[in-house]
């Protein structure tokens, strides 16, 4: 049974991982803030992601490029003419809506009139601001609607650097910024959020085998990491969905709470984008192959991936409520590898003496995990909360520990405790994780 929209929501804002920006003035809509446990399941998923698409190969390396570039990357790009989304306007009640994604598209879901739509405008989604001290046009610069452009402007400094030769890919994480008409659905469509893309350069006759490979490859990774299999699919694009730019895509899909919805784009760009930078900003971007002596652009796959909104399905997919002894137990059963909180070691009380070994413990791990200690109420309650955050083990140091060197180690999952020295604690843990 997949978990309602508002538990989740309640359960990320009662232990810490999303809060509503600005909730002391009131709150600024779509905007969210991460919590302690919300920052380090965040940061867990990227890292996750750069593991697999860039530490992991030897044919795709990073990238951190500037939030703002040159206008003309958006000229050339395409996103100042074509990045919009069509907008109505309600006569009666004044609200804005997406006439795409209205359920009925001659009725305002705010004021439930009808035919009080003016005729739909073309809205750019891209922020503007202005650099420097004077707002004029010429001063006028955007923030990144997505991290991929940065990549393309820069394919030929890191080709040189790199010495890569194709195929490889350039990946980044990073912020990106789209004025939404419709943001929503919590931290799933916002106005600031976070991707994770990639751009796979490769031969114009490889693109089909390539963007073969990567969409199989993106849908194992979620699933590596423990999203259930029934929760996601791909999903082709019809002709009518397709971006600018796009020749070809398909979307990783997650079943919501509202229905299926997507998760990450995999996107074969052809030579769209590097052809546009190389027109606008007359440096030649081909490839040369020094093999066949050819000059070509290459064609790109895209896997464009959101942190953020990925975050949020797994915290959804790994939520479950089950009864154990009569009593309800909530776990968060996150992948080892993203729970924000990998041990916690608890005393079972706060005698000095438990608190003294419960510090000698944390140091023993602390290097290698992420830890809490935890020292506040029963140890069942305790144990509850743990779950509830996805804690995979608990370390509990009791009053036999002080004699035996030994503590009691509990299993998330099957909450089956083992008793291990001390000294052994170190290698129990590495040998589940
Ligand atoms: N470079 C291609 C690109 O940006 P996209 O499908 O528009 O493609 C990629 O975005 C991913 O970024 C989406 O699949 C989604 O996960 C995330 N994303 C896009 N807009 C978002 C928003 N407003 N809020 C949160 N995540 C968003």
């Amino acid at each position: 049974m997949p978990v309602d929209f508002d538990t989740i929501v309640n359960l990320s804002k009662k232990r810490g991982f999303v809060f509503q920006s600005s909730e002391i003035y009131g709150g600024l809509r779509s905007a969210y803030d991460y919590g302690p446990l919300g920052v380090e399941l965040l940061r867990n998923v990227k890292e996750q992601w750069w593991q697999s698409m860039v530490r992991m190969r030897d044919d795709v390396v990073g990238l951190d490029s500037a939030i703002i570039q040159s206008p003309q990357v958006w000229e050339a790009s395409g996103h100042v003419s074509s990045f919009s989304d069509p907008l109505v306007e309600c006569t009666n009640c004044n609200t804005r809506h997406r006439l795409d994604k209205l359920e009925d598209p001659s009725q305002c879901p705010v004021c439930g009139k009808r035919d009080t739509f003016t005729e739909a405008k073309d809205f750019n989604l891209m922020f503007e601001t202005h650099m420097g001290p004077v707002d004029t046009d010429e001063n006028k610069v955007y923030l990144r609607p997505e991290t991929a452009q940065g990549i393309f402007i820069n394919f030929e400094n890191v080709r040189r650097t790199s010495r890569l030769k194709l195929p490889f890919g350039i990946a980044q994480i990073g912020k990106s910024f789209r004025n939404e008409i419709t943001p929503g659905q919590f931290v799933f469509r916002t106005r600031e959020f976070e991707q994770m893309e990639m751009e796979f350069f490769c031969r114009p006759e490889e693109s089909q085998q390539w963007f073969e490979y990567w969409l199989e490859a993106r849908r194992q990774w979620y699933l590596d990491l423990g999203m259930k299999p029934e929760s996601l699919r791909l999903r082709e694009h019809e002709s009518d969905e397709l971006s600018h730019y796009s020749a070809a895509t398909y979307d990783v899909e997650y079943h919501f709470p509202w229905g299926w919805d997507e998760l990450e784009g995999i996107a074969n760009r052809t030579d769209f984008d590097l052809r546009a930078h190389a027109e606008e900003s007359g440096k030649d971007l081909r490839y040369y192959d020094q093999e066949t002596n050819e000059r070509f652009f290459p064609h790109v796959i895209e896997p464009a991936a959101g942190a953020t909104r990925t975050t949020f399905a797994f915290l959804l997919d790994a939520y479950s409520e089950e009864t154990v002894d009569g009593e309800e137990r909530i776990v968060l059963r996150l992948d080892k590898r993203l729970a924000p909180i990998q041990v916690a070691v608890l005393p079972l009380s706060k005698k000095p003496d438990l608190v003294e070994t419960t510090q000698k413990v944390a140091d023993l791990i602390r290097e290698d995990y992420d830890i809490e200690i935890d020292v506040t109420q029963s140890i069942g309650r305790r144990y509850r909360r743990q779950d509830e955050i996805g804690t995979p083990y608990c370390v509990t140091i009791d009053f036999d520990t002080l004699d035996d060197q030994q503590v009691t180690v509990r299993d998330r999952d099957t909450m089956a405790q083992d008793r291990i020295a001390i000294d052994a604690l170190p290698g129990y843990l590495a040998e589940r994780f």
